[in-house]
């Protein structure tokens, strides 16, 4: 096995010649597998892993051994994308009184806000659904260059690597999105 493209926390999203892993089998994925244990692959598989708005749904701690595990599972150079919502843009629109936050909110998430104050849409955005964490791009940094992860951070559907142009499903028009590309450094201590 290797030269795999797999696609962590796919849902319903199907890109052409990728494996796609989901704990939830109403999705199909090519693999079922609860992320929050070990990769069910070998070493140095896979040359491009792909994530969008999945690690929120992963503890802090389980985020940090998720991303080991990604590393393992990559060859040197391999890239791994990773989209997640942006705790930095959410905090700067609530304090700029930005009321396209809550728009966005109504058109794109739809949950219904009782006040519809920003301050009850940042509760929300943080704590719906099965939300375990919300990452900057410090925090995600942080966790992901000791292990060896070069990190860059991009914009929507741009990468220097082919594989990952035109993967993005969430744009700067609909959600808040922080788009980065992580290589896996071929350095001697990884
Ligand atoms: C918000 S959806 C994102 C789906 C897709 N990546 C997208 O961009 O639309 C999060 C996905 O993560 C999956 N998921 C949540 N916890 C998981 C876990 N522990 N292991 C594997 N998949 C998980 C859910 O089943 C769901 O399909």
């Amino acid at each position: 096995m290797s030269g795999l493209k797999i696609s962590l926390g796919s849902g319903g999203v199907r890109f052409q010649g990728w494996t796609h892993v989901d704990a939830d089998p109403q999705w199909q994925p090519d693999v079922t597998a609860d992320l929050s244990q070990p990769l069910p692959f070998p070493d140095a598989c896979a040359d491009f892993l792909q994530s969008e708005d999945f690690i929120g749904q992963l503890s802090i701690d389980q985020a940090d051994a998720f991303f080991r595990d990604c590393h393992r599972v990559l060859r040197a150079g391999g890239v791994m994308r990773l989209l997640t919502p942006d705790l930095a843009q959410l905090v700067a629109m609530y304090q700029q009184r930005d009321f396209r936050l809550r728009d966005l909110w109504e058109r794109e998430v739809g949950i219904p806000l009782r006040t519809r104050t920003l301050g009850e849409l940042v509760h929300k955005a943080i704590t719906f659904a099965q939300q375990q964490s919300f990452y900057d791009e410090e925090t995600l940094r942080a966790l992901l260059e000791p292990i060896g992860f070069v990190v860059k951070r991009v914009g929507y559907q741009q990468s220097d690597f082919v594989e990952l142009q035109g993967l993005d499903q969430r744009s700067p028009d609909n959600a808040i999105s922080l788009y980065l590309d992580c290589v896996k450094s071929p350095g001697p201590d990884h």
